[in-house]
Formats: C-alpha cells, sequence, structure tokens
C-alpha cells in the first residue's frame, strides 16, 4: 500500500473512490464533513440526524452526494469529542480502510488525520493512520488450492488531506507508518503460515531474502554443526526432537553513514519454534494446531527489521533468532534429561514443553559477544501470561527500570501496549534442581515470572527485558490469525532512538 499527502482547500472537488470524512458521536461534524454537507445541500447532516451515531471505528457510505466530486464520501465515527484520542483515531482510520476493501476501490482519501488530538502530534497520526490501513487490508490466501483473486483487497493507494503547514511531518509519519505496516505483514504471513511451510530452514531463507532485498542488511544463518561449534547445548537438545534442521539466525543492520555510537547495539532475540508439540511432555491435540504460532517472536524481528531497514534508521541493530520444532522422538528430550547451555549453567528439564528458555537462554548467552546497549527477546513463551494478561497486553518483564519505561512508553505511543510484571529475586527459588544448576520450570504459581527468571539467568552482562507475546501475537476463534504485534511497539522503541 501506498500512502501520500495533498493539500486542498475544496474538499468537494476532490476526484476519488472514496473520501473519508470524520463525525463524532455527539453528532458535532468535523470540519472536513462540514464542508461535504453544505457543499451536497446538507446531505450529511441529514444521514447523520436520521441513522449515524458516529461511534468510534463505525462508517457509512454515502454514493454520488450532489456538489460532490468523490464518487464515495465515507462518514466515519469518531466517537465522543472530548474523548477523542489517538485510539479512537486509528480506530477510525482503520474503519475507513476497511470500508474501502469492502467496496473494492483501489485508491481512497482521508481527511481524518487533519482532527487534531491533543498528545498527538501530526507526524504520529499520519503514522497511525498507515498502520490501521495496512492491518484493515491484510489478506492472506498463500495456501489456498486456487486464492480467489478477486478476495484479494483492491486498495493500494490512501492520500492524506493535510493542511500546508504540516505536510513535511505528515510525509514522514506515513513514511515510518507504511514501512511498520509492511513489516507486520510480513510477521503475520510467517504466523499464519503452517509448520510444515515455515520451517526454520524456511525463516532463515526469508532472512536471507531481506538480505537481498535491502543493503544496510547482512545475514548469517548457522546449521546445527556451527550451532555444535558454538556449544548451545541447550538449543541442540531441543531440536535434536525433529528430523527438522534447525537454524540460527543473526541479522544485522548498520546505521548508514557509519556512525560510529559509543553504545553497543540493541540485540532483539526472537523465539523460533515452528511448531510447539511440546515433546515429550505432549501438549492436548484440541488447540494444538495454534503452536504454529510458536515462532511469532522470530517473526516479529524479520518485521521489524524489514521495517528498520526501509526507514534506513541511523541506529546499530542485531537480530538474533533461535529456530526449531519442539517434537516427540526418540531423541527428543526426557523429563529429567539434564543440558549443558552455552553459558556453561546446567539445566534440569522437568518438563519438555518449557522448550522457549531452553533455545532462548542460548541466544541470549551469543548475544554477549555484541556488546549490546540493550537486548529484548520477544517469544510466545508462557501460557501463564495469557491468564494473566489475556489478550491486551504483552507481558513486559525486566530488571532495568529505564529500559522497561521505555518499551512500556513505546508501546503506548504506538497502541501496541505492554503490561510490567514482578520480577523479585524471590521468585527465583522456584527454579531450584537437586541435580542441576536450575530446573526449566518453577512450578505451577507466576509461570510467566519464572519462565522470565529463567532467562535472567542468562542475560546478567548488559541491559535486557523480555516481551512475552503468547496473548498478543495472534487471534485464536473465527478470527484467527497473527496481529503482527508487537512490531509497532518494537519500532516505536527504536524510533525513539534514533
Ligand atoms: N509455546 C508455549 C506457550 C504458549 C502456550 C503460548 C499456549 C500460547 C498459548 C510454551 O512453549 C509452553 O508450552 N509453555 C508451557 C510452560 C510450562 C510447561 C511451564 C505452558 O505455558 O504451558
Ligand atoms: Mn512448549
Ligand atoms: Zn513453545
Amino acid at each position: 500500500m501506498e500512502f501520500s499527502t495533498q493539500t486542498t482547500a475544496s474538499l468537494h472537488q476532490i476526484k476519488t473512490a472514496a473520501l473519508a470524512v470524520g463525525v463524532y458521536a455527539d453528532g458535532e461534524l468535523s470540519p472536513a464533513a462540514d464542508v461535504i454537507d453544505r457543499a451536497s445541500n446538507n446531505a450529511v447532516r441529514n444521514v447523520v440526524k436520521a441513522e449515524f451515531r458516529g461511534r468510534a471505528g463505525t462508517t457509512l457510505v454515502l454514493r454520488a452526494l450532489p456538489g460532490v466530486s468523490a464518487q464515495r464520501v465515507v462518514l466515519v465515527g469518531l466517537g465522543k469529542q472530548n474523548e477523542y484520542n489517538a485510539r479512537a483515531h486509528a480506530a477510525a482510520e482503520q474503519g475507513f480502510a476497511a470500508a474501502c476493501v469492502a467496496a473494492r476501490v483501489a485508491e481512497a482519501v482521508s481527511t481524518l488525520a487533519a482532527n487534531p488530538i491533543a498528545d498527538t502530534a501530526m507526524r504520529a497520526r499520519a503514522r497511525s493512520a498507515a498502520i490501521a490501513a495496512g492491518t484493515a487490508s491484510y489478506h492472506y490466501d498463500a495456501t489456498f488450492g486456487k486464492p480467489d483473486r478477486e478476495a484479494r483487497p483492491k486498495l493500494k493507494k490512501i492520500t492524506q488531506v493535510v493542511e500546508r503547514g504540516d505536510t513535511a511531518q505528515a510525509q514522514q509519519g506515513l513514511r515510518e507508518g507504511g514501512a511498520i505496516a509492511r513489516g507486520m505483514e510480513l510477521t503475520r504471513t510467517l504466523g499464519n503460515l503452517p509448520g510444515n511451510v515455515c520451517t526454520p530452514t524456511y525463516l532463515g531463507d526469508t532472512a536471507k531474502k531481506l538480505a537481498r532485498e535491502f543493503k544496510s542488511l547482512k545475514v548469517e544463518v548457522l546449521d546445527r554443526k556451527q550451532v555444535e561449534a558454538l556449544g548451545m547445548g541447550s538449543f541442540l537438545s531441543v531440536a535434536r526432537g525433529s528430523d527438522e534442521p534447525l537454524r540460527f539466525i543473526v541479522l544485522r543492520h548498520a546505521a548508514k553513514p557509519a556512525k560510529k555510537s559509543k553504545s553497543g547495539p540493541v540485540v532483539l532475540v526472537g523465539k523460533g519454534i515452528t511448531f510447539d508439540a511440546g515433546g515429550i511432555s505432549l501438549k492436548p491435540a484440541a488447540t494444538m494446531d495454534e503452536m504454529k504460532y510458536d515462532m511469532c517472536g522470530a517473526a516479529s524481528v524479520l518485521g521489524t527489521f524489514r521495517a528498520l531497514a526501509e526507514l534506513e534508521l541511523p541506529l546499530d541493530v542485531v537480530g538474533l533468532i533461535a529456530a526449531c520444532e519442539n517434537l516427540p522422538s526418540g531423541k527428543a528430550n526426557k523429563p529429567g534429561d539434564i543440558v549443558t547451555s552455552m553459558s556453561g549453567q546446567t539445566i534440569e528439564i522437568l518438563n519438555t514443553d518449557a522448550e522457549g528458555r531452553l533455545v532462548l537462554c542460548d541466544a541470549l548467552t551469543y548475544a554477549e559477544r555484541f556488546k549490546p546497549s540493550a537486548v529484548v527477546d520477544i517469544a510466545t513463551l508462557t501460557g501463564a501470561c495469557v491468564v494473566a494478561l489475556g489478550h491486551v497486553n504483552t507481558g513486559l518483564f525486566s530488571q532495568d527500570d529505564t529500559l522497561a519505561d521505555a518499551l512500556l512508553a513505546a508501546g503506548r505511543q504506538a497502541l501496541d501496549t505492554a503490561w510490567r510484571m514482578p520480577m523479585d529475586d524471590a521468585y527465583q527459588d522456584q527454579l531450584k534442581s537437586n541435580f542441576a544448576d536450575m530446573a526449566n520450570i518453577g512450578g505451577p504459581p507466576a509461570g510467566s515470572v519464572t519462565a522470565a527468571c529463567f532467562l535472567s539467568r542468562f542475560a546478567k552482562a548488559y541491559r535486557w527485558a523480555h516481551l512475552d507475546i503468547a496473548g498478543t501475537a495472534w487471534r485464536s476463534g473465527k478470527d484467527k490469525g497473527a496481529t503482527g504485534r508487537p512490531v509497532p511497539l518494537l519500532m516505536q522503541f527504536l524510533l525513539d532512538q534514533a
């Protein structure tokens, strides 16, 4: 999708397939809606009185209004005027894009970003407009026998009408939002692809393809032999249970005019379990298919790198992905097995289904060599996190208040929120093993916290935070599908540093 701006005094003369104008819930028209209302002999006011309530994100399509050049005027609900905020704006842009997709138009014009929001500047409004439109026009059909080409969204271009003085900010925001939207699209498609297509090899090939497309990216894909040489005994123990070869992916984005930064790179670490059956501690059958999404942390790293590279952000960023399957087999980990991690610490595997931490711990040790300024790992790590926070907030775990606050703020700004969870030392006791340096599970209480505590033992050399996206990376049920989260949060975090 393409995003651009235009400045126009006379909205009623814009030639487009669909023009969005905002209406507040109390029936108050936005300035743009007022212009269209006057040009059309009060067609807008009449329909608002009769049947449009203006709830945030709702839409009503009016065709061929007299005195208006646009083929359609789409009334878009903004919610109550005194409650109009960044979230209502994003819902409005998303509703408009969805209406455009339903009407099968190829291009459209929105006036919604021009509506002021107290604490949200034009650049941020434009950015979220692009992300919302990208989200609404996502379509998956990669694995249908005969993809229905007619069902593919036709929408290719949205133009925002802004005042001349806002043009530069709006264009910058749209550029950022467009890149984030394309990153999310990659993340969603990788997540939605089945485990027999999106294998560790496929993730490695996707990383290589990105590096061919973007000059600022370098990628190295390590195989089992190289991972053995590194001594990643914990990661290897999980991968051994599957015939599908493992991959350890190292991505690097370098700031363009080799801006020598004193601080080291930000390192993003993704859990890339391309299918998690649980191993010998086998999961129940009912929703096991959803464990194809157990590589969404890895997919969010790839999506973030795509956005980062497209924007050529002046930052050094490293991405690490530990990718393998977790299956039961004659070579799989058994409860009670003890493995030696790359750090030298030994781990008693009491539940083979707690495999995410077993692959991440070696990636966290590998991260030390970059002398990072911060490390953030992203993982669909625990069902317990879904119990604690549901599908609204990503779980954020960190012992570093500054880093935690930066990530929380980025999530709020990007409308991709996280909630900080505790990490008191007292929880570490639950990981005690009689036979190894630690156990890989801490029992039922505070399962997402003890998982984070496990990881913290491998992240002592740098500032570190952990994002548990088990509840936010995909939706179940009728609208099952990957969400692209937390790419917006991660990109905002990086934009804030660029
Ligand atoms: N990938 C799962 C976590 C998960 C489960 C995410 C369900 C989303 C929905 C992870 O590998 C796992 O199995 N975790 C176990 C840990 C337990 C054995 C301590 C869990 O959450 O049950
Ligand atoms: Mn598991
Ligand atoms: Zn898992």
